[in-house]
């Protein structure tokens, strides 16, 4: 398989995870990083990569590398509301786009992203690194095998006490893609949606907003029709919580650790009826890497994508629908 070239826009605090992965990929190279400030994309290089300063071309302000001739792909880690825009560019180069999640802060724009790929025959994908850790694998797997039955319930939570350094995540309104409805939310909602064969219904949130209008913390619960439900709490002033769990009538699946830092063990508990209480250790694994892997193949060959943009257009509406919500302090139908 020839080795696809990557172009990354922006120097993001997330490169730290993505720029090792391009590499250490074997089937990605890493061409070029740019950014909008003057000296932070070869800066970004010389933090995460130093020993490749001779090999990846460093760009004060992105066209060099949406209209780069040998580049095939482009990674998006800007703000959130600033996706949509720069990835319809690259898009309409004719740039195959892995989008960190959220893929846009509004479904419309999603769905204008899904259409302008489809038209310039690119691919796109939300960057949902964790759906690559074996772990989700074998979740989904437990799930789809019945020894649970049907999901009637899923819960999820993540949380940490956000840092000073990152207080530009909530300087800014859930509108404009500001709080933790938008930098961890797409994780819980996107994790418990997985567990349902439809698509939300409804949702009602409570959040606690700071004078920007970012949520600070947000809980909420999701109707998925067929009195099937599921609750989350995401929070930037909680005590670090990662887990999620989902319950049918034979039994219950626990992530204790589910957005897995990568490189470290995970863990799954599976409780039944029948068998009883099991725990499985799920081995390492670089969840970045194996999402750069996946993509180069979509790319290179007649393989599907793992998260489709349809996955990616219903995470939009259903968060969206918790901003709607929160802010009309009532149920917000899908
Ligand atoms: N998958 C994951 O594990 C993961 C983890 C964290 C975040 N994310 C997602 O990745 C995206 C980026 O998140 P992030 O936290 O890495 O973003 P970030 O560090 O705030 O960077 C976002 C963009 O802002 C600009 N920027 C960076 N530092 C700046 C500074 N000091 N002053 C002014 N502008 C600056 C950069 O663009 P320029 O270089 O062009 O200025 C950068 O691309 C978000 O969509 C987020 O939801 C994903």
């Amino acid at each position: 398989m020839k080795k696809i070239k990557w172009g990354i826009l922006g120097a993001a605090r997330v490169n730290e995870r993505l720029i090792p992965a391009i590499v250490q990929s074997d089937t990605g190279e890493l061409i070029a990083i740019g950014s909008r400030r003057k000296g932070a994309a070869k800066e970004c290089l010389l933090k995460y990569l130093p020993e490749y300063e001779d090999k990846v071309s460093c760009f004060d302000g992105f066209d060099q590398i949406i209209n780069h001739k040998n580049i095939d792909a482009i990674y998006i880690p800007l703000a959130n509301q600033e996706h949509t825009e720069v990835a319809l560019k690259a898009i309409r180069a004719k740039k195959h786009v892995l989008i960190e999640k959220p893929m846009a802060i509004k479904s419309e724009e999603v769905r204008i992203l899904i259409e302008e790929a489809k038209k310039n025959n690119v691919e796109i994908m939300e960057g949902f690194m964790y759906a690559f850790h074996p772990q989700f694998d074998r979740i989904m797997s437990t799930i789809k095998s019945n020894i649970l039955g049907d999901i009637n319930y899923a819960h999820s939570m993540f949380s940490f006490p956000i840092q000073p350094a990152r207080f530009y995540r909530i300087n800014r309104s859930m509108e404009n893609g500001g709080g933790a409805l938008w930098d961890i939310g797409p994780y819980a909602i996107h994790t418990i949606r997985q567990c349902f064969k439809e698509n939300p219904k409804g949702v009602k949130a409570l959040a606690k907003l700071n004078e920007h209008g970012a949520d600070i913390s947000t809980s909420g619960l999701i109707d998925f029709g067929n009195d099937k439900r599921a609750t989350f709490d995401i929070s930037f002033e909680c005590t670090r919580r990662s887990e999620f769990e989902a319950f049918g009538a034979l039994g219950r699946v626990k992530c204790p650790i589910v957005w897995q830092p990568e490189n470290k063990q995970a863990k799954i508990i599976i409780n039944t009826e029948s068998s009883g209480l099991t725990e499985e250790v799920v081995p390492a694994a670089n969840h970045f890497v194996l999402e750069i892997n996946h993509f180069n193949k979509v790319v290179s060959s007649d393989i599907g994508l793992k998260l489709s943009n349809e996955d990616a257009l219903w995470n939009a509406r259903t968060l969206k629908s918790i901003e709607q919500s929160i802010k009309a302090d009532g149920w917000v139908n899908l």
